[in-house]
């Protein structure tokens, strides 16, 4: 790969853009001229900003191409706009706020947490509690996380979703299911099927609210439960899922979740593990790679890995038949039994 000097600097630049787009979001500026063209004093007005540095902004997002100037109006691009506007089902404002109150912070210390080889929640946020205890300390962050997260997850559970057998199970477990978007599809695919989801105790009082006003999400049984502290308090689930989980955590902490998984299931049934690996000789995904140091600075240990990495932890936990699928979309899905 050759690089010029110009795109060098444009990474590392690439923080401004980053800001731009989440002040936009938290001034409300994208909502302000979504539909209707608005001069620079009318947007300014809508938004309570100053003339003089609301200007600014708008410029910036003019040169970025998210928003159109025309006889010195400004209109939002309308094919961003579902991306933008806030009453949206695809609307990435929950992302920018995670952004802002989590990552932008915790990545200021990413000198640090490599020297320290630590994560920089003590430097932060002044608090020792894990990564979920203080992700999860107010309602509106519980929100902004699972949100922005069921967004990422939707191309991953369309293809699994259509790829993966659910037909031959009887109750399916999702645990750690974030908003239960995959529960809800599979029940809308499968309505013979029994499904249940495990999630922190944080997190479950604003799945169940919203999946009671999801179509095919009213059958759906929420239980909570910590799958590093306990086992599972039912042995019945002949098919588990674990989505996007095992990287919040460090190895050894894989190893106790799936080893508490191995133990709560019944003979003859199958774990899913849907993950984003790294390369086997660690030459990329660019993003799982950069995901590896937001789990550095954020959780508990977290760590992206390997295909061979997720499958020796299987092994050791017990599961046998263990072998990673292939499906479209963003995750490989890993695939054990128990015997
Ligand atoms: C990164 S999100 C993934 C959400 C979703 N499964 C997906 O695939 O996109 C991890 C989820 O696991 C849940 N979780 C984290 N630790 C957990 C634990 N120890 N026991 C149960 N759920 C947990 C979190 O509340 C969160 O919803």
């Amino acid at each position: 790969m050759d690089f010029s000097k110009e795109a060098i600097v444009d990474e590392m630049m690439g923080f401004f853009k980053a800001k731009v787009i989440t002040s936009a979001f938290e001034l409300k500026l994208f909502d302000a001229i979504s539909d209707t063209a608005l001069t620079l004093d009318e947007v300014c007005t809508r938004c309570n900003i100053p003339v003089n540095s609301g200007k600014r902004l708008l410029i910036a997002l003019t040169a970025m191409g998210l928003v159109n100037k025309e006889n010195n109006s400004y209109l939002l691009n309308q094919s961003a706009k579902s991306y933008l506007i806030s009453d949206s089902k695809e609307w990435l404002g929950w992302l920018a706020r995670h952004i802002d109150s989590f990552l932008y912070p915790l990545w200021a210390q990413t000198a640090k947490a490599i020297k320290e080889d630590s994560d920089q929640r003590k430097t932060v946020f002044g608090d020792t509690r894990s990564w979920f205890d203080i992700l999860y300390q107010n309602p509106q962050d519980v929100v902004d996380f699972q949100e922005f997260l069921g967004i990422f997850a939707r191309p991953f559970i369309d293809g699994m979703v259509e790829e993966f057998d659910f037909s031959q199970y009887q109750h399916f477990l999702d645990i750690g299911s974030g908003i239960g978007s995959l529960p809800v599809a599979v029940a809308k695919r499968f309505p013979n099927l029994k499904i249940s989801i495990c999630e922190l105790p944080q997190a479950a009082s604003y799945l169940r609210d919203r999946l009671m006003v999801t179509e095919g999400g009213e059958n759906i049984e929420v239980i909570t439960g910590n799958i590093i502290e306990d086992k599972l308090s039912n042995n019945n689930f002949d098919l588990v899922h674990l989505g996007w989980m095992l990287h919040d955590y460090s190895p050894s902490i894989q190893s106790k979740i799936l080893k508490n998984i191995y133990d709560s299931l019944p003979n003859g049934a199958t774990f899913i593990a849907s993950e984003t690996p790294l390369n086997d000789d660690e030459s990329g995904p660019l993003f799982t790679t950069l995901l590896s140091i937001n789990m550095l600075v954020s959780t508990d240990g977290g760590v992206e890995s390997t295909r061979q990495e997720y499958l020796q932890r299987f092994n050791e936990a017990g599961f046998v038949n263990t072998r990673v699928l292939s499906i479209k979309g963003p995750r490989t899905l890993f695939v054990g039994e128990k015997n």
